[in-house]
This record gives structure tokens, sequence and C-alpha cells, in this order.
């Protein structure tokens, strides 16, 4: 190492004391760079046709080696949203962004993501998108029984369950569609009241979680209540991870699976996974993995 400069690895976060984040800037003062904290939302630009330039609300300049994107924060309007994914893109144009802006709005996204795990073979539940009422009643008669998801949704917030038996069942849909424009109806699958987690660093698992829930709820989420169990990565968890990570072009990623009668399903991918739960239930820290990937990338020249 010697006398060389230290490396300035940017970390894009929003809760500094979130586990992740901080795992993240431990990990990379571990391997001897300098982490720069960046909260997306405070960060502005200044265009001319001579310059270009992003800066801090104390009018630094930021000078970045790479970006590791804990996570982008939320916004509740387009604009401010679209300005902190249009900052990664052009940090993108001169440093490795890791996940790229673009694989993080893919995974984001339940309809595209669903859409290029199609395109990948991938097995995944069948899913009905739409803002007509006619269509979405359909589509309930077909499944019987389907989770309506929040597009952008996380968390497990904002998932309900609409059975084709309960009478209020049409209104209920018109109440739903008045609320969200439109609705992501996936089947319900059957299975044992938990999901698995794996965790995905460049081109392999590194490990992988039960998310048990709680006996009376649908949704296996730690954030809801569900618990970490360490679960055996067996050869098939693990080639349906990786393919799942390329489908949408992560770097990382945490991928929900469900143990369907037929065999694993693709619930979604999380291109800003937490690290905590996989650490808490099996010791292995990811962000060190993932920062190891950012140092290759930089080493290599950049993108
Ligand atoms: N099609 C489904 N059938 C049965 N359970 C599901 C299905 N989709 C999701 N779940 C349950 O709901 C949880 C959250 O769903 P998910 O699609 O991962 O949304 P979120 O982005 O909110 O985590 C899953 O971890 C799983 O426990
Ligand atoms: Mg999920």
């Amino acid at each position: 190492m010697g006398a060389k400069k230290a490396l300035k690895l940017g970390v894009a976060l929003t809760d500094p004391e979130d586990w992740t984040a901080r795992a993240f800037v431990k990990s990379i003062e571990k391997r001897g760079a300098q982490p720069v904290p960046i909260n997306l939302s405070t960060l502005s630009a200044s265009i001319s046709s001579a310059d270009f330039s992003v800066f801090n609300a104390d009018f630094k300049g930021l000078k970045l080696d790479a970006l590791l994107v804990r996570d982008v924060g939320i916004s509740f309007s387009l604009e401010p949203i679209s300005f902190k994914y249009d900052l990664l893109r052009q940090f993108e144009h001169s440093i490795p962004v890791m996940n790229s802006p673009t694989a993080i709005q893919n995974a984001a996204n339940k309809f595209f993501s669903f859409y290029l795990f199609k395109r990948a073979h991938l097995p995944i539940p069948r899913t009905v998108i739409t803002s007509e009422s006619d269509v979405a009643l359909k589509a309930i008669k077909e499944f019987d029984c389907v989770l309506a998801k929040p597009i952008f949704g996380s968390q497990g917030k904002g998932i309900i369950k609409l059975e084709l038996s309960q009478p209020d069942l049409e209104q209920k849909l018109r109440e739903l569609l008045n609320e969200r424009g439109v609705l992501y109806l996936q089947e319900f699958v059957p299975n044992p009241g938990r999901d698995i987690r794996v965790f995905v660093v460049g081109e392999e698992a590194l490990g992988a979680i039960f998310r048990v829930a709680l006996s009376d709820s649908i949704v296996s989420n730690l954030s809801q209540g569900g618990t970490p169990v360490k679960c055996e990565l067996t050869g098939e968890l693990e080639e349906l991870a990786i393919r799942v990570t390329k489908a949408i072009g992560a770097d990382f990623a945490g991928v929900d699976l469900l143990e369907g009668e037929e065999g694993l399903v693709v619930l979604e991918v999380n291109g800003t996974p937490s690290g905590k739960g996989i650490n808490q239930a099996c010791g292995i820290d990811v962000t060190e993995r993932i920062v190891d990937l950012l140092l290759e990338r930089v080493g290599a020249g950049g993108i």
C-alpha cells in the first residue's frame, strides 16, 4: 500500500445509523479506503456550457473514485426522485457506481423486473397489471386468490390479499383502483409461511436466510416481524439467485424466493438490500464482498 493516497468511496445513504450503511463505511475503512457518506437529497448541480459540477450544501465539490449505493431514499414526487437517479447516472459517466441506477430502477419496479425475469426464463407467479376493474376481476377469477402489491413497494408494505370468495371484492377493487391508479395483482402462492432471501455479490451467492412470517401475517419481511433463520444454500438456490441478479443487471442483490408447491418461484429482487438479516442469521458481512468488488472495478480502470 505504502504512501498511496486512499481511494475515496462515496456511500449514498439516507440513515447513517442503518446497519448496512454503517457496515459499508466500516468495510471501506477496513480496506484502507476513505468512506464518503452522501445523502443524494442534499446534492446540487451547476451546469453551464463550460462547466458541470455536483456539490454539497457547503458548496464543496465531490471528488470520488467510486460510489456505492446503500439507498437512494424516498421521495414523494417525480422530480426529486428523478433528480437523484440522474445524479447517479451522471456519476456513472466518470466513476464506477454500484449498483448501477438502471439496475436499482429495474429492481424497484415490480412490473419491469417481472418482464425481465420472464425474458430470462425464470419461474414467476402469474401476475396482471391493470387500471381496468374488469381486467382485475377476471384475474382474480382466474387466480382465485391474489396479492395486490404496490408496483414500487418494499418492506411488505401495502400488500393486500384479495379473494374471489370475499363479499366486498368489487367494492374493495374500486377503492384500490382509486387509491393506486394501477393494480399489480399476483396469484397467491401457497407456501410454508416463509420466504427465502438469497444474497448475491458478483457471480456468487454468499448465503441465504429463511424469513419466517408471524403466524397471522401473509408477508415475511423482517420489517413486518419476520424472523431470519439460516437457510442452507443449495445449488438450485445459488443458480436461480444469480440468474435473477443478472436479469436486472445488478452487481449485488437480495433475491426473494418462495417455495411453491411446484418448486421455487421468484418474488422480487432488491437492488439496495439490507445486509443485517443475513449477518444476524449466518454471520456473513456481505458489505465486505461488495466493497471488494467495487475496489476491483476501480483497479480495473473504472468502467
Ligand atoms: N405471490 C405471493 N404468494 C404468496 N406470498 C407472497 C407472494 N408475493 C409476496 N408474498 C409474501 O409477501 C412478502 C413481500 O412480497 P414482495 O413481493 O417481496 O414485496 P416487498 O417489496 O414489499 O418485500 C414476501 O416476502 C412473501 O412473504
Ligand atoms: Mg420483498
